[in-house]
């Protein structure tokens, strides 16, 4: 039985993924800075868009008017979805503030900062009726959180809430180039994990986007390159990395 796919909108992912995600999964897109994590969010709204698919983007960090302007100048009508109602941007970032500020009541009586946002983040895709979900990024709501087993059980809820939404959902997370050995608790926890990562080679920086893991599709293991164009990501999924 084949179950029908989600469309990445990211020339080369479907391929590594052979047909594109799986409907209603949790998909974590892990990259330093600059490694195009807003890009490919867009990029998979814009997709969803074009086939009357509502998606909702929630940024946590960059401004909307400068994601805007970046959607713009790679050709992504953001705003022309935007007004069309078919993509819905909220600027998260003053939630992240509004929770953190509150008095932390002891263990039992605050919820944690992270499911509060994340719970109006599902209100908002319910009532919007949001087939696609991104959360961009998910690393200032939980950088709060000192200990791993706190991270932890933020990140649980957060997968719990998202998976009673109705959405295909990309949750982008911030990584530095010399953290190789952190630990990355939200990927063990998301369905999928796509990482982005930029590397040194002969004094050549090379793009590599890998699938880390991809439950249920018998994905793509190899590292591809890939690059930002003035027309959004492209991966180069059937050539091996070479700088
Ligand atoms: N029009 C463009 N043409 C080519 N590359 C671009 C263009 N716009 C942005 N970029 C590249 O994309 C990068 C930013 O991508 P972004 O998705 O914001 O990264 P991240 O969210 O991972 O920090 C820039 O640093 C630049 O290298
Ligand atoms: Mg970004």
């Amino acid at each position: 039985m084949s179950t029908v796919r989600v469309s990445s909108g990211i020339p080369g992912i479907d391929e590594m993924l052979k047909g594109g995600f799986f409907p209603n999964r949790i998909i974590l897109l892990r990259g330093g800075p600059g490694t195009g994590k807003t890009i490919f969010s867009i990029q998979f709204l814009v997709e969803g868009a074009k086939k009357g698919q509502k998606g909702l983007y929630v940024t946590l960090e960059e401004p909307l008017d400068s994601i805007r302007k970046t959607a713009a100048l790679l050709g992504f009508d953001l705003e022309n979805y935007e007004k069309q109602n078919i993509i819905k941007t909220i600027d998260g970032s003053q939630l992240v503030y509004k929770f953190s500020e509150e008095p932390k009541r002891g263990f039992e009586g605050q919820k944690p900062v992270v499911s509060q946002i994340v719970n109006q983040i599902k209100l908002e895709a319910q009532s919007f009726g949001a087939q696609r979900l991104v959360i961009d990024p998910i690393t200032s709501a939980i950088i709060h959180q000192r200990f791993p087993t706190d991270k932890r059980l933020e990140i649980l809820e957060l997968m719990k809430t998202l998976r009673t939404t109705k959405c295909t959902s990309i949750i982008t997370s911030e990584s530095a180039s010399s953290s190789e050995d952190e630990f990355f608790v939200e990927e063990y926890l998301a369905d999928g994990v796509i990482i982005l990562a930029k590397t040194m080679h002969n004094f050549t920086i090379v793009k590599m986007a890998w699938i880390e893991k991809m439950r249920g599709i018998n994905h793509d293991d190899q590292p591809r390159k890939y690059e930002i164009t003035d027309k959004g990501i492209v991966v180069y999924s059937t050539e091996p990395v070479t700088a």
